[in-house]
């Protein structure tokens, strides 16, 4: 672990990254539905929960439609996932039909706690945003309203051998900024 918090948090915190090798084996539903099962407890404003998630796992037919979606460089190494993920989220709230202005944000937690349970259970969790928003919309037949978030790759962890040469360089766990440059006591700090 080259990853040193400044303030003690928990490991599985830490130990989440983005690896991009994966074995290319599949995953039961149950495997996979923990990690929906996680996203589903995160919070969300008025808890309306606005996250959708559409997934394909790689030996069905649609499989295809997800993978096409993303560019060159993520269907690289995503090709090996067994199951890719489209995230969207609701604009307005389902109650009141009146704009949810932390959609995005509370679709973000979601997908956090998917990923950090993923992390959890020795699964390979990768965001990606490199991917047609648009041809996500038509193909998934995401209704207006919508807004389409990120993709995610879901797989077994695999060899860093079986990554494209310029990859296996980029499979360690990344830093962060300190604290200072993120967190302002009282005004923003420019
Ligand atoms: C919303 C989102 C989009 C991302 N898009 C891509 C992507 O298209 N391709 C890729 O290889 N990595 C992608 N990443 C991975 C980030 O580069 C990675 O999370 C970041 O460098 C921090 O590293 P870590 O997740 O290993 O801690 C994405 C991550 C997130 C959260």
């Amino acid at each position: 672990m080259n990853r040193k918090p400044n303030y003690p948090i928990a490991d599985f915190i830490l130990n989440r990254w983005s690896p991009r090798a994966m074995s290319g084996e599949p995953l039961s539903d149950n495997e996979l539905f923990r990690l929906f099962e996680a996203a589903r407890w995160a919070p969300s404003s008025y808890n309306g929960q606005p996250w959708r998630f559409i997934y394909a796992k790689r030996e069905t037919p649609h499989w295809d439609k997800l993978f096409n979606l993303l560019v060159e460089f993520n269907q690289s190494w995503a090709k090996n996932a067994a199951a890719l993920v489209v995230v969207a989220s609701r604009d307005t709230f389902e109650y009141n039909g009146k704009p949810e202005r932390t959609h995005s944000f509370d679709t973000g937690a979601a997908w956090e706690n998917l990923a950090l349970q993923g992390t959890i259970n020795g699964l390979v969790v990768h965001g990606m945003e490199g991917f047609d928003y648009k041809k996500a919309k038509e193909s998934l037949g995401i209704p207006d309203g919508y807004t389409v978030e990120a993709m995610i790759a879901i797989g077994k962890p695999g060899k860093k051998e079986s990554l494209p040469k310029e990859l296996q360089e980029k499979e360690v766990m990344s830093d962060r900024k300190p604290i200072t440059e993120f967190v302002f006591e009282g005004k923003f700090k420019k």
